[in-house]
């Protein structure tokens, strides 16, 4: 989507459609709306008198000005209370527009900036073309008849005061990169497994480094891996036909006067449980194991589209979870790159495994900081629900506090989560230094505690996404219209907030 910036006034823009908003119980508008409102005759006080229209988050009305302004059509959207209100708001009321945009058939529309006046303006810039981008995704690439409505083809953002121009423009160069970006990892999150294997992901971050010419990517395969000592990753990797991969991504490589961050996402394309088969019943949505690493992935694509003036290492570790002859089994003890021997209870507990030897590699780069995403455990989406926050469990504050800072700014929600030494005696082993799994009871907390012992040496911070990577509730008025069914892109919006601070802030 082309997206424009403009100094004028909406009401004298000439387009398919001009959208301004209404805050929840206001009677009479203000503002730009205000301005369209005059020009319409009072058309949009009347409709909220008529209670037609009450500004609730996400509603909208339309409106035909019949020449009384150059623009063919008039959307004011609403944009829900104005207590407490916050960049969420804006992502919500800019996706509900444009996704009414696109049901109308239009092609081109002008919009005023979303909570101008109560957010800085960029934020509200970024938020009002993130809103946008992130309405407008769909998944059809499968699909044979064509869509109903195409796409609009162009936004443009249209503000009063020229001072803040500068400001707006940064904000709508961000927010659409930072919401291409989701929608990348959207895309690989809804690609079904046959057709998201680790050398396809492992070609696509191929490609994408290539189209930077700070960034490289080393494709490390199963032989290199095993000798490398990635006894883990390798052990869930043998039961699978499809070649793994295990993938690093660099951006500012060598940069020595950079600080350097590595984002570490896991990559099961497809996780049948292996051997501790599980059942049947939604299998399918399996696929979506390679959530963490989809958002890695996506987040060096906007890192290099932003040029962040940091060393970002994005790792990989990809494959499938398979049962088969060659597969591994319950007993077997595994040995990790830094040398710890696990037992395998559960072949189910996949995840952990192929982290560990990515959480051991990352230390190579000696990082400031390392933050790793992975779909988990169930246990996670018990606690703390489908789609509500992410687990975050943290060895260091400082960067915890980052991460919540950039969550609030994205409404990417992550929830502190404990690292009690407790968890430890759950994984206690028979035959090895670990087990990698600890049974049902805590089983977020033990999960959590295993890769801790992997994480060595560096800040570090787990995400388990299991409940964040894939939305199954088809849109209603009560749910977000930036976030449909399907993949989320959960992360990647984070991430890139998460490193933009870092870079500017130190
Ligand atoms: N990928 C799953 C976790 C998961 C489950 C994500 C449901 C999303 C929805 C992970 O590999 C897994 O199977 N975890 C097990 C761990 C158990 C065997 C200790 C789980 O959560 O049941
Ligand atoms: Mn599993
Ligand atoms: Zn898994």
């Amino acid at each position: 989507m082309e997206i424009r910036v403009r100094v004028g006034g909406i009401q004298s823009t000439e387009d398919d459609l001009i959208v301004v908003n209404l805050f929840e119980g206001v009677g009479v508008p203000g503002g730009a709306a205000g301005a369209v409102d005059h020009a319409l005759g009072g058309a949009i006080a009347e409709a909220i008198a008529a209670g037609d229209l009450r500004g609730k988050k996400g509603e909208t009305a339309l409106f035909y000005p019949r020449g009384a302004i150059p623009a063919r059509r008039v959307l004011v959207v609403g944009l829900g209370k104005a207590e407490g209100f916050g960049p969420d708001q804006v992502r919500w009321a800019s996706a509900a527009a444009a996704r009414k945009a696109r049901e109308l058939g239009v092609r081109s529309f002008s919009s005023m900036v979303h909570g101008a006046g109560d957010l800085a303006p960029d934020a509200a810039a970024q938020a009002t073309v993130e809103g946008t981008i992130l309405g407008l995704y769909r998944y059809h690439e499968l699909k044979s008849e064509p869509v109903d409505r195409a796409d609009p083809e162009q936004l443009t953002l249209v503000l009063l005061d020229p001072e803040v121009l500068p400001a707006v423009e940064e904000g709508a160069r961000i927010g659409q990169i930072a919401a291409e970006a989701a929608c990348l990892a959207r895309d690989w999150t809804n690609r079904p497994a046959n057709m998201a294997t680790p050398s396809d992901l492992a070609d696509e971050a191929e490609e994408i480094a290539g189209g930077f010419v700070s960034m490289t990517c080393q494709v490390v395969d199963e032989e290199q891996a095993a000798e490398l000592g990635m006894g883990a990753f390798i052990g869930v990797a043998q039961g699978s036909e499809e070649p793994a991969a295990f993938v690093v991504m660099e951006h500012n490589a060598g940069r020595d006067d950079l600080d350097t961050i590595v984002l570490v996402g896991k990559g099961i394309t497809f996780d049948s449980g292996g051997i501790s088969l599980k059942p049947s019943e939604d299998m399918d949505r399996m696929r979506d194991d390679m959530g963490g690493a989809a958002a890695v992935l996506g987040t060096m694509w906007a890192v290099g589209r932003l040029s962040i003036p940091l060393h970002v290492v994005g790792i990989m570790p990809l494959t499938e979870n398979l049962p088969s002859g060659y597969a591994y089994k319950p007993g077997d003890v595994l040995r990790a790159m830094n040398g710890k021997t696990i037992e395998i209870l559960s072949t189910d507990a996949e995840g952990r495994l192929v982290l560990a030897d990515a959480l051991v590699y990352a230390g190579r780069y000696q990082p400031k900081a390392v933050v790793d995403l992975a779909t988990l455990t169930g246990a996670c989406v018990v606690a703390l629900g489908r789609g509500v926050a992410a687990g975050a469990f943290s060895t260091d504050s400082g960067l915890l506090v980052r991460l919540q800072a950039a969550a609030g700014a994205t409404g990417e929600r992550i929830w502190p989560m404990p690292l009690y030494d407790e968890y430890k005696d759950s994984i206690e082993s028979l035959t090895a230094d670990l087990a990698n799994t600890g049974g049902r009871m805590g089983g977020v907390g033990t999960s959590a505690i295993f890769l801790k012992e992997f994480a060595e040496g560096y800040p570090w911070t787990h995400l388990d996404i299991a409940g964040m990577v894939f939305e199954e509730r088809p849109a209603t008025p009560k749910r977000p219209p930036h976030l449909a069914k399907g993949g989320t892109g959960f992360g990647v919006r984070l991430l890139v907030q998460f490193l933009r601070d870092w870079a500017t802030s130190g």
